[in-house]
């Protein structure tokens, strides 16, 4: 049996779509393999677990802070291979972990993999990754790079342009820029881009901070809505009369193949996170209603599938994907964006050809295995002996003092 640590929640707006996919995750995971260790980083970011902590009930508000009360608090050292220790709440009289009698003061796990459900910020972004890669356990994301760039809007586009990939117009400009001077910014803007606009903070997600603007004063408001949530802000054309497809990628760097694609249902071209998450059509999976697999000619298909392909290879992914598209009612096709780990991990998209979510989360896992297991192969000691001969003398070699001291390189 290995035990594979779920981790979820999170400094990120999208923390409670976080804590769906989790509870989702763990209760699909192949319980004849796998025991799940919930790892929950609650808002201010500390990271807790409990046996409790797979189950929805115990995150709705008024159940919270007695889950958190009763929590083991996780501590991890960033070091090759340490356990993860668990360690109860005070006074805590509770069963172990793993069904001793009493809690010991301190419990040690270890876990054969790390199942990523975070989304945004702080933890779909490679900041979660590179702790995990720091202990050396496998994870079920894309690494730190791939995390980075498929959650930057702005470095995602221009890699994205980079590799030849299709993605509409778009400038962006810093915070700074914009208090500093407004009317050079979208005299810029408007010279280069034309209406209506998208205006999207470069680093969030769920459509928060985002808006649309027809002219030049919707512009300036979403500007400074903007503004707030992030430090660069994308300004991108939009595409008029959208059709959202949606396609999955699950593999690796070797391989990697898409699903069917998906039209998500949506009354309105652009939703917002309230419609999203709350007043949304949801269906039993506790997403919106879609068309799926999407009504589309199959060659349009076909070429949307073969891009989400190349966008998952392009921001050097791994694990599972979703690739978000904009089509016109021409079938021209954007790539508007990638989520290296999308709500629900994406399982309702491979569901249509017969692959059940436990089969996903058990390839998850592997995919994760095999690439750690790959990437031990890397040498990262050189056994050089330049500090037998390097002479420091790095004080103040400006003043006079410390005139043995050379630059490096
Ligand atoms: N350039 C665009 N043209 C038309 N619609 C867009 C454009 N950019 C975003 N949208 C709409 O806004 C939604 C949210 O934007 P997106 O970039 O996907 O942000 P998020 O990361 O918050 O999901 C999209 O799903 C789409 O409906
Ligand atoms: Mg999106």
């Amino acid at each position: 049996m290995e035990t594979v640590a779920v981790i979820f929640g999170g400094r990120s707006v999208e923390h409670e779509v976080s804590v769906v996919t989790a509870i989702q995750a763990m209760e699909n995971l192949d319980r004849d393999r796998f025991r799940p260790l919930p790892i929950y980083i609650a808002k201010d970011g500390v990271w807790y677990s409990h046996p409790e902590m797979i189950s929805l009930v115990s995150f709705r508000r008024e159940r919270l802070d007695m889950t958190l009360a009763n929590a083991y608090r996780v501590h991890w050292d960033p070091v090759p291979g340490a356990p993860l220790t668990l360690e109860p709440p005070s006074g805590n009289e509770r069963r172990g972990w793993f069904g001793k009698a009493k809690a010991k003061a301190l419990e040690q796990v270890r876990v054969s993999a790390a199942l990523l459900a975070l989304h945004g910020t702080y933890g779909e972004d490679g900041s979660v990754q590179g702790f995990l890669e720091l202990v050396g356990v496998p994870y079920s994301s894309a690494g730190v790079v791939g995390s980075a760039v498929g959650m930057d809007k702005i470095v995602m586009k221009s890699v994205f342009r980079g590799c030849g990939l299709p993605v509409v117009a778009y400038q962006w400009f810093t915070r700074e820029a914009w208090l500093e001077q407004p009317e050079q910014v979208l005299d810029r803007l408007e010279a280069q881009l034309r209406y209506p606009l998208f205006v999207k903070p470069s680093n969030l997600g769920s459509s928060v901070g985002i808006s649309k603007a027809q002219n030049r004063e919707q512009l300036r408001a979403s500007i400074e809505v903007a503004q707030h949530y992030d430090t660069r802000i994308l300004v991108e054309e939009g595409v008029a009369d959208a059709i959202e497809i949606n396609v999955s990628v699950l593999g690796d760097e070797l391989s990697a193949r898409a699903s069917v694609c998906e039209r998500p249902l949506t009354w309105e071209q652009f939703l917002t996170y309230d419609d999203k998450y709350i007043r949304g059509n949801f269906n039993k999976s506790g997403g919106l209603a879609r068309e799926l697999p999407a009504r589309l000619p199959e060659e349009v298909a076909a070429r949307v599938q073969a891009l989400a392909v190349e966008a998952f290879h392009a921001v050097q992914a791994r694990g599972v994907v979703r690739v978000d598209f904009l089509l016109t009612p021409q079938f021209d096709v954007f790539i508007n964006e990638i989520n290296t780990i999308p709500g629900s991990l994406a399982f309702y998209l491979w569901e249509p050809q017969g692959m059940s979510y436990r089969d996903l989360l058990s390839e998850l896992i592997s995919i994760a295995q095999r690439s750690a297991a790959r990437k031990a192969r890397n040498q990262t000691d050189f056994g050089s002996d330049l500090l037998e001969h390097f002479q420091s003398g790095s004080k103040s070699s400006v003043k006079g003092g410390g005139s043995k001291g050379r630059p490096l390189v």
